[in-house]
């Protein structure tokens, strides 16, 4: 099989490379920067042949599966929607509220012109995005390929394994078995039970104190605020339910000067990669462990499903198709699946607590109006993004980003 990364030049990609198996008889990274290429490839030690291209139509034909990990702009243009966001008194966050909404205006155009090409030159591959905001991204991909593109993230199976965990403990529970009612958007997602047969083991953790709090979204959260909720929430709600301590978050403007000393050969690979996970959420959480979340496990365990018709529940990154009842079918939720060789299929979830669905309801507005691609939907965009709370500052975040990123001069 043929498999093609676009932003093969990005720092995680040795991570991917590192989990294929035999399947994988040709490795494709494509990327617009062919200096990022090369210190990348440098990288990667055995496994498949590699070939490196800064050409996408080659990299496409051919390809039965695409892993797409573009970052439009890179990580300068991650520090910039921070530093303008936090010049607004808002959140900077490249996923959520007004950064989130800067980065999905300059990669949207580029994911869709992507998701054409893919259309046009290789219609039978499967494509897996990891690009972020990732459902938004997913969605604008989906618009050209369908369900051929399935989007992932490593946060919802790295909470259910935590949760898992701190249930064994608790229980002496073999919870492998365990189903996770686990629904929302990308990064907006709550975790409401943990089914083993007929009972539901959540209840048991939340009354759990010492439990509640062995793992990183039960610190990060309280038990008090996690009993008061009744459920999990994934660890991006923090941004939402701590904004004012979220503030001045500046991991963009921090990751740009240490994946700068990787790429000028200063710094080599792994070193900057334990301290990239070491610092992740580092402010907000006590990290578990220098593991990543595992996203190339999501993606290879996705892989795996689809090209060796091997059925297997994952949470994904798929049209609703009734799924949620306050969204339509084309908006792409993120719930758990059934996968197989004719691709991903949303499960039955629980309905959202009403703050849920009201959260869910309004981001998707928000990324809709992001999807329409004028200047008058962005404005409504940053407005009416619950942690936006004001159009004047609504209209300064859209003025100063458009002045400050080029590929945001189709706004202007
Ligand atoms: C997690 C999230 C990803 C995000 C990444 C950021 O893995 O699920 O969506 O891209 O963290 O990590 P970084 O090191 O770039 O802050
Ligand atoms: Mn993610």
């Amino acid at each position: 099989m043929r498999l093609v990364i676009l932003g093969g030049g990005g720092f995680r990609v040795p991570l991917v490379h590192k989990a294929l198996d035999e399947r994988i008889t040709e490795l494709v990274l494509h990327d617009v920067d062919a200096h990022r290429l090369a210190a990348i490839r440098r990288v990667l030690r055995g496994g498949p042949p590699v070939t490196a291209t800064t050409d996408l139509d080659e990299a496409l034909r051919g390809a039965d599966f695409v892993f797409s990990a573009i970052r439009v702009g890179g990580l300068a243009g991650r520090a910039i929607d921070e530093e303008v966001a936090h010049a607004h008194g808002v959140l900077g966050q490249e996923t959520v509220g007004a950064g989130g909404i800067a980065y999905g205006l300059r990669t949207a155009p580029v994911a869709d012109a992507i998701a054409r090409r893919v259309a046009e030159l290789a219609p039978q591959a499967w494509v897996i995005n990891f690009t972020n905001p990732a459902g938004l991204i997913t969605e604008v991909m989906a618009r050209h390929l369908g369900d051929r593109v399935i989007g992932i993230c490593d946060s919802p199976p790295a909470l259910c394994r935590r949760v898992a965990k701190a249930l064994d403990v608790a229980k002496g529970f073999d919870v492998a078995d365990a189903t996770f009612d686990y629904a929302g958007l990308n990064h907006l997602g709550w975790l409401q039970g943990v089914h083993v047969g007929t009972e539901n083991l959540l209840p048991t953790l939340l009354a759990d104190e010492e439990a509640l709090t062995s793992f990183e979204e039960g610190r990060l959260f309280g038990a008090e605020w996690l009993r008061a909720l009744g459920v999990i929430p994934n660890e991006y709600l923090h941004y939402y339910y701590s904004t004012r301590e979220a503030l001045g978050d500046n991991r963009g403007a921090f990751l740009l000067g240490q994946q700068q000393r990787f790429y000028d050969g200063d710094v080599d690979w792994e070193t900057t990669r334990l301290e990239r996970e070491a610092t992740y959420m580092a402010q907000e959480r006590e990290r578990d462990s220098l593991e990543g979340g595992g996203y190339e496990h999501v993606a290879m365990a996705l892989m795996r499903a689809i090209a060796d018709n091997e059925k297997a529940t994952l949470i994904l990154n798929v049209p609703n198709n009734s799924t949620l009842s306050t969204l339509d079918d084309q908006a792409v939720v993120e719930v758990p699946c059934e996968v197989d060789a004719t691709g991903a299929r949303p499960l039955p979830v629980s309905p959202l607590p009403d703050h849920a669905a009201g959260l869910v309801t309004s981001v998707k507005a928000v990324e809709r109006l992001v999807m329409e691609g004028t200047r008058a939907a962005a404005l409504k965009a940053f407005a009416l993004h619950p942690l936006v709370d004001s159009v004047a500052t609504a209209r300064s975040l859209l003025d100063t980003y458009t002045r400050r990123h080029p590929e945001l001069a189709y706004l202007s």
